[in-house]
């Protein structure tokens, strides 16, 4: 649930100010009856009317792509593919970057309150399955344990590894500083061949979706990130 001035912003009808204004100054209806209060909470199924039309009461996306390798996570690039072209809303956002040869989940959405989760400090976990050039070893989960020091002197938060095989594991980061998880095997002298993230705090990637395949959030997976971000 959102707030009323936040969801008059999405349908295009001004700033913070100048849509606490309209409310103020009465101009927006909910269910028939005019709202005043800017931070009512509006539910999908409420009416929204301004100057005699509908506003939609639900005016974001939040979708879930399985990113394939070969695409940046950007909204257009001169030479590159984006992931943007493999969805139908070029307003979206990636919340978080995958490097071009990642794979794996991606959430994609308008609702820029969701950025929150992206900040170091609110610990959101993304993991990750990976597979390294060198066999991982128990050393290896202890670095992760303490925390890893990249490009010299970058201390990481601590993280896990939990290994599958000799060259398989699942690597749990709370941060996402720019090739993280490759840098991290680096300076344990060891390489990643492939990195899929296969977890966003309790989103979990559909299985039943391809590379290169989104579908939207379902309303459970929409409000554990909204009720989370909304919590910062
Ligand atoms: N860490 C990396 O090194 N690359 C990614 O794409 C994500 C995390």
């Amino acid at each position: 649930m959102k707030d009323l001035y936040y969801i008059l912003m999405y349908n295009n009808l001004g700033n913070v100010k100048e849509c606490k204004t309209l409310i103020k100054h009465g101009l927006i209806q909910v269910n028939g009856v005019v709202e005043t209060n800017c931070k009512r909470k509006i539910q999908e199924e409420d009416v929204l009317i301004y100057q005699g039309k509908m506003l939609k009461s639900q005016p974001f996306h939040y979708l879930m792509l399985n990113k394939p390798q070969g695409y940046l996570c950007a909204n257009k690039d001169e030479k590159e593919k984006c992931v943007v072209d493999l969805i139908d809303y070029p307003d979206c956002f990636c919340l978080g970057r995958l490097d071009r040869d990642t794979t794996g989940l991606l959430i994609l959405t308008n609702d820029k309150s969701l950025k929150k989760l992206l900040l170091p400090q609110n610990h959101v976990e993304k993991t990750y399955l990976v597979e390294t050039k060198e066999r991982l070893n128990k050393e290896d989960q202890e670095a992760f344990k303490r925390g890893i020091i990249i490009d010299k002197s970058i201390q990481c938060l601590p993280a896990k590894l939990e290994i599958i095989d000799d060259y398989h594991g699942y690597v749990t980061i709370e941060e996402g500083k720019y090739h993280q998880i490759k840098k991290m095997f680096l300076s344990l002298k060891n390489e990643v061949v492939s990195l899929k993230r296969i977890s966003f705090d309790e989103i979990l990637l559909d299985e039943n979706l391809s590379e290169g395949m989104s579908r939207p959030l379902n309303k459970e997976e929409r409000n554990k990130l909204i009720k989370k971000a909304a919590q910062y």
